[in-house]
Order: structure tokens, then sequence, then C-alpha cells
């Protein structure tokens, strides 16, 4: 282990490996993911340093140098982050101190590693909100621009996964399609709630120096600061947690559009055809074409949902840092890692599917056509609990003139025969701004 940043020399403080090694927990794994972002926000502090002069224009640029240094040999694989250092944040001390010595450790100036790791996390989390919303803008598109190729094609509707009425393709693609728009927009909304930095708040009670804060949440693209010091702290697991109710919101669809998917590709249904590059073979069964793509999309909610138990449990805490903070990094960012590679993996799954229409248009029988009987009958004048008894004691004749009679007559706004892709198709392109 290096030098501990704040290691005195003077008191004996534990250094003791099995203790020091439970301290860190996955710390140096985690920031392996969140550096970039702690050296972004480093070079900003840097800057802003400069600007009430604490630092030089040459120790300022000499800091920057090193900053950007280390960043490219960081995404260049040259330097790594290894159980050497306590954290993230004390290695690019560290570094910058092996490269220009005790000019380094100016760096920490009015900042403490409670501001250091709330802001990169804040830079990390609009970054996978980012992600999460072109993602789900992806999904959609994908989604209406099947609606416009195969829209009309029928298939049974189900209710209680019984039978219901005849329904199409349409209605089940723009179905799904409207969720994941309403999922964009809610991680649009949650990133502008967020979008604020507390760098500048150290360790949580403010600094006495004139630390301009609003310069460098701009120079970070933040909208807005986060003013109060203590709030910057209390808020740690709190934001962390609405990122994950907004990625669990989307992985809740993506668990329903699995489960869609592996019922319609069972021999039962067989409405649907996966590519092969999702679907895997049997190691003892030769006949066997498995859709464990569609199955583990559906598993990944539940590491979410895991990870969101977990983070709410660790904030019991009073107000102020506290080291269990530490503890809310590993589910969130388990959570995105794992949300967003499998949300990644739709739009490609979404393109390539074929519907199997003979199977489709056999899934509709002619009980099915009941309740539009009985609306038939009820808009000439029959009371529509007579139309009902009447339509469900005559048979109504099945062809694929009915059927496509059926579905262009549901013109209730967003009914088959109406699916009103347009309204979907501007929400989505207001998204894109
Ligand atoms: N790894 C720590 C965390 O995530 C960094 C902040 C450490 N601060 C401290 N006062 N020990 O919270």
């Amino acid at each position: 282990m290096k030098d501990l940043i704040w290691k005195k020399h003077d008191r004996g403080e534990s250094t003791d490996p099995a203790i020091m090694d439970f301290l860190a927990g996955e710390d140096i794994e985690l920031d392996k993911e969140l550096l970039l972002f702690d050296l972004q926000a480093s070079a900003a502090h840097v800057r802003g340093l400069q600007q009430i002069g604490i630092l030089s224009d040459v120790e300022s640029d000499r800091l920057l140098g090193g900053l950007s240094v280390i960043e490219q040999d960081f995404s260049n694989g040259i330097r790594d982050l290894d159980s050497s250092f306590e954290d993230g944040h004390s290695a690019i001390e560290s570094w910058l101190t092996e490269m220009l010595g005790d000019l380094g450790g100016k760096v920490h100036t009015g900042r403490s590693r409670n501001d250091q790791v709330a802001v990169a996390l804040r830079l990390y989390m609009k970054d996978r909100l980012g992600h999460l919303r072109r993602i789900c803008a992806d999904i959609a598109a994908v989604l209406l621009e099947r609606v416009s190729m195969d829209g009309d094609l029928p298939m049974a509707g189900y209710t209680h996964l019984q039978p219901a009425m005849p329904s199409s393709a349409g209605l089940w693609l723009a179905g799904h399609a409207e969720a994941f728009i309403d999922n964009a927009e809610l991680a649009v909304l949650t990133y502008r709630w967020l979008d604020a930095s507390p760098l500048g708040t150290a360790s949580g009670f403010g600094v006495n120096l004139d630390l301009p804060r609003d310069a460098v949440a701009k120079d970070l693209g933040f909208a807005r600061l986060l003013v109060n010091p203590q709030y910057a702290q209390n808020s740690r697991g709190k934001i962390e947690l609405q990122a994950l109710s907004v990625l669990s919101a989307c992985t809740l669809d993506l668990r329903r559009l699995a489960w869609d998917l592996s019922l319609f590709t069972t021999h039962e249904f067989g409405f649907v055809k996966l590519p092969a590059q999702y679907c895997t073979g049997s190691s003892i069964m030769p006949n066997k074409n498995n859709p464990d793509t569609v199955e583990l999309l559906r598993a990944v909610h539940g590491v979410v949902q895991g990870a969101q138990t977990e983070l709410a449990t660790v904030l019991s805490l009073p107000s102020g840092y506290q080291r269990d903070l530490q503890a809310t990094k590993p589910p969130l960012l388990r959570a995105f890692r794992k949300g967003l590679q499998g949300l990644a993996l739709l739009p490609g799954l979404l393109t390539g599917f074929e519907w199997q229409t003979e199977r489709m248009r056999k899934s509709i029988t002619a009980e099915m056509l009941a309740t539009d009987h009985a609306i038939n009958l009820a808009r000439d004048g029959v009371p529509f609990r007579e139309a009902y008894r009447t339509a469900a004691a005559e048979m109504a004749e099945l062809n694929d003139e009915a059927i496509a009679q059926s579905l262009a007559d549901r013109t209730s706004p967003g009914g088959c025969g109406r699916l009103e892709t347009e309204i979907l198709q501007a929400r989505l392109d207001s998204l894109e701004d």
C-alpha cells in the first residue's frame, strides 16, 4: 500500500492489511469506472483554484498537464488503479505527486474526498442516464418502425393468458414503444433533477476560501449548484436510488417484453422466430434451440431490484458524511452495468425477430369476435347487457375479412384500427433534442 494521504506518521494509525482491505472493499475496482469523471472534476477544481489565485498559472498548467497524462495513460491501459492505492481519489493525488513533486498535493486544496466522490458520482449518473435515455429512445424507434411494417398483422389478444379479442402485431409493438418513451422521459427528468454540482462543499461544511463554485459547476456542465454542503452529503444515496428507480422502470418493461417473446417463441404459441444468434442449443438434447437471451434479459430486473433494496438499506444514517455511503456504490454500478448491457441488446433483437403470420392468424377463433358483435348491436340501440347475452349465444362467422374488419373497426384512439403512433412518434422526436 502506498503512503496514505491522510497518514500523519505520528499517531500510529492502523494500516493493518486485513482492516485496510475491509475498508477499501470493492472501491478500487469500482473507482475504475469513476476515475475519468474524477479526473474531469479534478481539472475543473484546479481551474477554480487558479481563478482565485490559490494556484499560479504555471502551477495550474502543470497540474492540468499531469491530470491529462493520467487520463490518457489510464484510457490506454498504461496506468491502472491497483490495490496499492486506497481509492481512486487518493491515486490521483499520489500520481500527481509522483510526477510533479509537492505541487501534486496542491490539487486537494479546498476539497475533500467527500465532495470529490460526490461530484464523480453525479457525473457518472448523468452519463449513464444519458445512455439510458438514448437506448430507450432507440428501442422505441425500432418498435415504431416495425409497427409501420408489420402493424396490421392479426394475432390473438389475451387477458389472463386466455384468448380474448383479435388484436394485431401493431398494438403489441406500439404498446411496448410507449413504455420505452415513458422511460426515456423519466431518464430526462431525473437527469435534470440531479444535474447539480456538489464540488466545493468539501467535507460537508464549506471552506475558508472564496471558491468559484458556480464557474466550476459550469465548467463541468452542471446546470446548477447543490448549495448546502450538508445536503451535498445527505443527497448521496438518495439520488442514486432515484437513478436506479428509472433504470428499474426500464428493466421492468424489459422483463415484460422478454416474457412475451419467450411465450411467443414456444411451440404452443409459435408467433415469433428469434434471430439465431440470440438462441443457444442444449448440451444433451440435439433437437433444442433455446431462447436464452430473452430469458436472461428477463432476469436483469432482478439484479436492479436487488440493488435498489441493498442501496435503500444502507441509507439509515444521520446527517453528514458517513463511511457507510461508500456502500452505495456497488449496487449502483452493478445495476447500471447489467441494466444497460441488457437493454442495449433489445434494438437488434427487435429488428431481427420474424413474425410467424400463419400461426398468429390461426390463434384467432370465432368466439373472439363476440365483443365486437355485442358492441355492434349496442351501437344499433340494444342495451349493452342484452347485446352481450345475444353475442354470447350467436357464434360469428370467422374468416380473414371478418378479422381484418374487426381490427379496422377498432377506431377508439389507440385501438388496433387507430394506433395513433404519430402521437408516440412526436413524443419520441421531442426527446431527441
Ligand atoms: N470511498 C469513499 C466513499 O465512497 C470516498 C470518500 C472517503 N471519505 C472519507 N472521509 N473517508 O465514500
